[in-house]
């Protein structure tokens, strides 16, 4: 089954249980500032959930664009962790509540997907009794419901707004994937026998900055379940890399290089960063994210030059921006906007190819000798950010993959010294200019009549502390902002 019916069948499967199927929003949210990135489904419907406005439809279906940011490191070095995906998801707003989307759900994996019983679980918040009954009158057998705890069933979009406990659908891949151990079981943290497919968030109350939850007038119900990982598990495919969202993509990737994917388990890892990082940035950009040096737009560039790293590993014939046109090509159909961009958007990754390239070749060839060492010293991370423009972040990866620490408190520490000393020394540079009148006009004027009062040499330290000044937004490198969890 392809991704492409999946999507379709869940869609149809909602509308003829009366919900109104809606498009995807941007991954840009909309008035929504506790987010960066539309991080679900949900996300759109936040003031239905809060009462805060009158939903023009009870019930509603979506596909829902994803980004998340927080396990960027971790994308490629498995088969299951993404940046940019498709969440399926199906919301109550004061109507139906876990009486209704618990068999909702379970119809739709075993009868309409037919995915046998016997491999799905259900994991439950403790103090969930209702949930119990509803999954044990729905056919789902007493041992394979858990109960855990707010770690694993409880969600809320951000540290504020709406949440509740949930409930989630594990997909059981079978014994021979397991530990072996007596209580393994979903979110078992030995081994990867079970994927969590699933989440039916049972929306209860709203959180305030505070953490004080208030019960809210009306509960409702927010799902979630990436259609990657359904299309995986309908296709017995135990990476999602070998689905057809991405293998027309690492294919692509593989020919450039001229390695095939699957020969060899390092160049493997860089296929899949590829593959996951076209779709992430050709995603962004298609929405009006442009690279930038802080926001959403560090968050892209970061996405873009963790891909070349890649790209570079697997050889000069690689690029990111090759595999925009087949971003289009799969995502297109669904999404409009990637089609008609595709060729801006092309053209901005090849700029920012461009625009890296010389600091990644620099870089990588400062850092490869010291990586070969066995250690990174914080000062050596630290020039290589700020006099080579190499990210921190990247250094801190590549280092991670030797198995090197680098300890990034002290990079820190280093980049608040220099901010010091940028401070100090751009103050001493204007000193000489204190008590005299000087007024800046450049706002309102191109052009102005003025005289020279005073001519000084700018002292080696000040000239580099200003210059230090105006690079001040790379120090926005550090500030990393991260999407909560899932
Ligand atoms: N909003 C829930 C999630 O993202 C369904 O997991």
């Amino acid at each position: 089954m392809t991704s492409a019916d999946i999507r379709q069948r869940f869609l149809n499967f909602f509308k003829e249980r009366d919900h109104k199927v809606l498009p995807s929003s941007s991954l840009i949210p909309f008035g929504d500032p506790t987010t960066l990135f539309t991080i679900a489904g949900m996300v759109q419907f936040k003031p239905y959930f809060l009462g805060q406005a009158k939903p023009p439809y009870p019930r509603t279906a979506t596909c829902q664009k994803v980004f998340r940011s927080v396990d960027i490191d971790l994308v490629g070095h498995d088969g299951h962790h993404l940046t940019f995906f498709e969440m399926l998801g199906n919301f109550s707003f004061g109507d139906y509540f876990k009486e209704k989307a618990i068999p909702y759900a379970w119809e739709f994996l075993t009868k309409e997907l037919k995915l046998e019983t016997a491999r799905l679980w259900a994991g439950i918040h403790n103090d969930d009794d209702e949930s119990f009954e509803i999954w044990k009158k729905t056919g789902v057998p007493p041992e394979r419901i858990r109960r855990f705890g707010d770690e694993y069933n409880f969600w809320a979009a951000g540290p504020t707004g709406p949440c509740g406990p949930d409930s989630e659908i594990h997909y059981d891949w079978g014994e021979e994937y397991g530990c072996g151990r007596p209580d393994c079981g979903p979110n078992c943290e030995h081994c990867d026998r079970f994927l969590e497919v699933w989440n039916l968030v049972f929306i209860t109350w709203n959180r305030d900055e505070s953490g004080v939850r208030t019960p809210l007038p009306k509960k409702g119900i927010d799902t979630g379940m990436s259609l990657e990982r359904l299309t995986s598990v309908v296709n017995q495919r135990r990476s999602l890399f070998d689905t057809d969202a991405f293998q027309p993509l690492i294919q692509h990737f593989a020919e450039e290089a001229g390695k095939p994917y699957g020969s060899d388990p390092e160049t493997d890892v860089s296929y899949r960063v590829l593959a996951d990082h076209a779709r992430g940035t050709t995603m962004l950009l298609a929405d009006g994210v442009v690279p930038a040096n802080d926001g959403r737009g560090y968050v892209l560039r970061r996405v873009i030059r963790r891909a070349m790293v890649h790209a570079r590993r697997l050889g000069p014939a690689v690029h990111l921006s090759s595999g925009v046109p087949i971003v289009a090509r799969l995502l297109g159909p669904v999404y409009p906007e990637v089609k008609t961009q595709a060729d801006r958007i092309a053209e901005t990754v090849r700029s920012e190819e461009e625009r890296f390239g010389v600091a990644l070749r620099q870089g990588m060839e400062r850092l490869q000798p010291l990586l070969e060492r066995g250690t990174l010293h914080p000062e050596e991370v630290f020039y290589l950010h700020d006099t080579l423009g190499f990210p921190i972040e990247l250094t801190a990866e590549l280092a991670k993959e030797r198995g090197i620490e680098v300890d990034l408190e002290a990079v820190a520490a280093l980049m608040q010294s220099q901010r010091d000393r940028s401070r100090t020394a751009t103050s001493n540079f204007s000193a000489p200019l204190a008590g005299r009148a000087s007024r800046f006009v450049g706002y309102d004027h191109l052009e102005a009549d003025t005289s020279v009062t005073d001519v000084f040499p700018v002292a080696g330290e000040a000239e580099r502390g200003a210059r230090r000044a105006n690079r001040r937004h790379r120090l926005a490198e550090l500030e990393w902002v991260e999407s909560p969890r899932r």
